[in-house]
């Protein structure tokens, strides 16, 4: 069966002012932001964007939804049933927000699609959550009745990056609405387009007004006034780690709640043992899925010694038999890197890997003049210290480490900063379970790879993150708990 090639349409672009209190509005001290397609590298847009007055004008519309709108009193099926219709609406435009995304993102229309349907679920999942979040009866010591309530956390910021735009922003705004908190989000610099026209379907939907409102703007500058507002109780990111150490420094003053999902270096590992053919797909996928633009990309490739040769030929066949360009035409494989910056580090770290004695198996060519595309790139015989083993490159740049027995190559495995996702390919139940015990990450994929669920929670282990995200876990982290007492005598 042969599926049918289409080119996406050139999608229209309908909002590009702030979205507050359901309305589109123009900044009071904001500026510009031009938006960039990748592909080509020109511009396709120009975006508002909130200085403080207008990120403090969101927090106040935010506030008053919670505090004297419909949405604080609104019972939890009934907010349930928003999500629902909301999920609806995206399922109804399915087509023209994945054109939006692949055209704004550089992501293949392909995967755009997939995750058009990825946001579907997650709103549906937690919709389905908004009614069953309860509490406890506590037997304590005494005449007394005890129980505790789960109360929304408030008002959350929740700042996203250009990776998966519409994926992080459904990750975010299902559990968080969910529990009963209004939103104020910012959407990153590079991809502002599919968060506006969500914010369109959201009133659709019905929220009511104030309960979700989406800015755009730079991260120091619009991102640093929502970290520090006192009127924002909790703040959601993902993105660098780098970031998330400011935004913890900056959210000191207000004590306010974080959670952040940040990189990663995963490991993922190929025992002699695994079924070669899989084990070949699913590193290729691990780390080009996205051009490496993924925070759990495999970038480590850790293969035993007895079959390296061969695998890296084979993953090398596959590198560069993979089809990059146009991410509107459902053949492509592989788009462009997100910007111009993403560009310039990649490249930076494949003169770095040359230098540092790597030996470059293929790739490493910025492909094409136009637009911020790379070839699929393998490095082989890579030692734990050079850069390109320990930084994340995020983008489409396999470090092959070669290893002979598990206890060492478990140990390199864990000798990082990170913790965020891990794979491992063998057909040996022993082996497998021994390294996804061993292994210091939040997620462990075994024969498989970046397999992520509505229900199964995700985040980081050691500097890839706090707190998790997905599943019942996050929303641990989108609720308060209140303890009631009362006297029984
Ligand atoms: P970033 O962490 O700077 O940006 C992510 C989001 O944070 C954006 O919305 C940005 O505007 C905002 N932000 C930036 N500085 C801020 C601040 N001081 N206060 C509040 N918000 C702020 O990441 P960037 O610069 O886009 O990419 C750099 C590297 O970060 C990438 O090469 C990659 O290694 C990593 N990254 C990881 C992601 C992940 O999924 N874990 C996603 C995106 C980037
Ligand atoms: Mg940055």
């Amino acid at each position: 069966m042969t599926t049918k090639l289409f080119r996406a349409k050139t999608p229209i672009i309908t909002q590009t002012k702030l979205f507050i209190n359901n309305e589109w509005v123009e900044p009071m001290d904001g500026g510009t932001l031009d938006t960039i397609n990748p592909a080509t590298g020109a511009k396709i847009a120009t975006v508002s964007t909130a200085g403080v007055r207008d990120v403090d004008r969101a927090v106040h519309a935010a506030r008053a939804a919670l505090e004297t709108g419909p949405w604080g009193r609104m019972d939890a099926a009934t907010r349930g049933n928003l999500l629902f219709k909301l999920a609806g609406l995206v399922e109804k435009h399915a087509e023209e927000l994945a054109a939006l995304e692949a055209f704004n993102s550089g992501k293949t229309i392909v995967d755009s699609q997939g995750d058009v349907g990825a946001v579907v679920n997650w709103l549906l999942y937690y919709g389905g959550w908004a009614d069953k979040i309860e509490g406890k009866t506590v037997p304590v010591r005494g005449n007394f009745l005890s129980y505790t309530l789960r109360q929304p956390v408030g008002v959350v910021g929740q700042i996203i990056p250009w990776n998966f735009p519409l994926l992080m922003l459904a990750w975010k705004w299902g559990p968080a609405l969910a529990c009963g908190n209004s939103i104020v989000m910012k959407a990153a610099e590079q991809t502002p387009l599919t968060a506006l026209r969500m914010c369109e379907l959201a009133q659709e939907a019905g929220f009511p007004a104030g309960v979700i409102n989406m800015l755009n703007g730079l991260g120091e500058v619009t991102g640093d006034a929502m970290v520090v507002h006192p009127g924002i109780d909790k703040i959601a990111f993902t993105g660098h780690v780098e970031t998330a150490k400011i935004i913890q420094k900056r959210a000191a003053d207000t004590l306010k709640r974080t959670t952040f999902e940040l990189g990663g270096k995963s490991p993922n590992v190929i025992f002699a043992d695994c079924d070669m053919e899989k084990a070949v797909d699913g590193a290729f996928h691990a780390i080009y899925f996205h051009c490496g633009q993924c925070c759990t990309a495999g970038s480590r490739l850790f293969v035993e010694k007895k079959i390296q040769k061969e695998f890296v030929e084979r993953l090398a066949v596959k590198a560069k038999a993979r089809k990059v360009g146009d991410p509107l035409e459902s053949s492509t494989q592989q788009g462009p890197q997100v910007s111009q910056e993403q560009l310039d580090k990649i490249l930076g770290y494949v003169e770095l890997g040359n230098k540092e004695g790597a030996k470059l198996v293929v790739g490493g060519q910025r492909k094409g003049t136009e637009g911020f595309f790379v070839e699929p790139t393998i490095f082989d015989n890579v030692t734990d210290n050079m850069s390109i083993a320990k930084d994340e490159i995020f983008g489409p740049v396999v470090s092959v480490l070669p290893f002979e027995d598990f206890d060492s190559m478990l140990d390199r495995a864990n000798r990082t900063q990170y913790g965020l996702a891990a794979g491992v390919w063998t057909k040996d139940i022993n082996k497998a379970h021994l390294y996804a015990k061993g292994v210091k990450a939040g997620t462990v994929w075994v024969n498989c790879y970046h397999v992520v669920d509505t229900t199964t929670p995700f985040g980081g282990f050691k500097m890839s993150g706090q707190g998790r995200e997905n599943g019942e876990a996050a929303l641990e982290h989108y609720t308060e708990t209140k303890t009631v007492t009362v006297n029984l005598d």
